[in-house]
């Protein structure tokens, strides 16, 4: 199996493993009680939060650990705002995750004046439109450090600082750039920050948020006084404790992950670009995290190629994970503004840590000769659409 879709989620790291696997043999204490199984259970949630801050340039006390990336990103927009009743106003992108965009659009329901930034064929937010958006009355701006689907990368610290210098705070979501590229929450300048567990090779259903001292932010689960009263609710400790791991073994890896992947990334590039006609490369040249390939395949629907794909034991995604189970053209493809026919045709393929050279040459194996394949079948000519 060569599994290409890391952007979706990723396998655990064994070192993750073996650290839950010793935790729930031995530990199951309540974190709030006062004998010594519970103070261990307390001492491993301050372990975990200490690796989660580290990996991000954070002090420990500014880690809230939540339910999800898409939980974070909620407590993030819906708490700022409620923090904040003298600013009704919220600005974030067009190419936000649903996390953040849903969100948005919950927040508009309840009175919130919304204001989406375009972005350009790249998939850069613009700056222009982002200066006129931010007034004296935005709370919060809210713009993705990379997007899952292109990968493209903002420039969050011109973006904080903007955005800070009109009173307004900023977040970033950046699930899919922690593990990838270097996210320290100084040099990005921002006040809050959500990371996801499951993107780096951590379990699943844990989050984080970090929050910078001092921001003003209402509770969003309401009940008891865990994570400081922001996040009520009995600590899911086995999964905190495998995020601890993930992002303590971070850095290191990083060190050699980075341009491994990135080398493998530019070698599936360079065969994939030179063995296909009319396919093409979405998100920003430059300003991209290496391992997002974003292709439209022209003539092809996507989903045709997952599928063709899967039955070789490639797993890939179309345009995004997230909206595979609609029929709708993802928003970020039509933000960007690809037409349609480009958007469905769009397959993303994105690496990670247990990729390997082998699976680089499975996949020039395999891709171009199924692409072959179904374009012949299919009842699109490509010859017929101008790039
Ligand atoms: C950019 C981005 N934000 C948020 C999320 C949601 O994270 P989680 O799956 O932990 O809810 C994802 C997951 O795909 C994501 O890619």
């Amino acid at each position: 199996m060569v599994y290409f879709d890391n952007n979706a989620t990723t396998p655990l790291d064994p070192q993750v493993i073996e650290r839950m696997a010793a935790f729930m043999r031995d530990q199951f204490g309540n974190p709030s009680s006062l004998y010594p199984l519970g103070r261990q259970a307390k001492e491993s949630l301050h372990e975990a939060r200490q690796h989660v801050a580290r990996a991000l340039g954070a002090a420990v006390g500014d880690i809230t650990f939540t339910g999800s990336g898409t939980e974070a990103d909620n407590q993030a927009l819906l708490g700022v705002l409620d923090a904040r009743p003298d600013r009704p106003e919220l600005v974030i992108s067009a190419i936000e995750h649903p996390a953040v965009q849903e969100t948005a659009v919950y927040c508009e329901r309840r009175g919130v004046k919304v204001t989406v930034i375009p972005v350009d064929r790249y998939g850069s937010i613009d700056m222009d439109a982002l200066d006129r958006a931010v007034t004296e009355r935005t709370a919060l701006v809210s713009v993705m450090h990379a997007n899952n689907e292109i990968g493209t990368i903002q420039p969050i610290p011109e973006i904080a600082a903007l955005a800070r210098a009109r009173g307004a705070l900023a977040h970033t979501d950046a699930v899919q750039s922690f593990g990838k590229i270097d996210v320290d929450v100084n040099v990005l300048g921002i006040d809050l920050l959500t990371v996801s567990s499951h993107k780096i090779y951590g379990p699943k259903g844990v989050g984080a948020l970090y929050v910078r001292k001092g921001t003003p932010l209402a509770p969003f689960v309401h009940g008891g006084h865990q994570e400081r009263g922001l996040r009520a609710g009995t600590e899911n400790t086995i999964g905190i404790v495998g995020f601890g791991e993930a992002a303590r073994i971070l850095p290191d890896r990083m060190v050699q992950d980075k341009p491994r992947l990135a080398a493998l990334a530019a070698r599936l590039r360079a065969g994939l670009e030179q063995r296909i006609p009319k396919i093409h490369l979405n998100g920003h040249p430059a300003n991209r995290v290496p391992t997002t390939l974003s292709y439209s395949i022209l003539g092809l629907e996507a989903e045709a190629v997952l599928l063709g794909l899967a039955t070789k034991g490639i797993s890939v995604s179309t345009g995004s994970a997230c909206s595979e189970d609609s029929d709708d053209v993802s928003h970020v493809l039509k933000a960007i503004g690809l037409r349609p026919e480009f958007a469905r045709s769009t397959v993303r393929i994105s690496l990670g840590r247990f990729n390997t050279d082998g699976d680089i040459d499975t996949a020039l194996d395999v891709i171009p000769g199924m692409v072959e394949k179904l374009r012949r079948i299919s009842a699109w000519d490509p010859e017929e659409i101008e790039p």
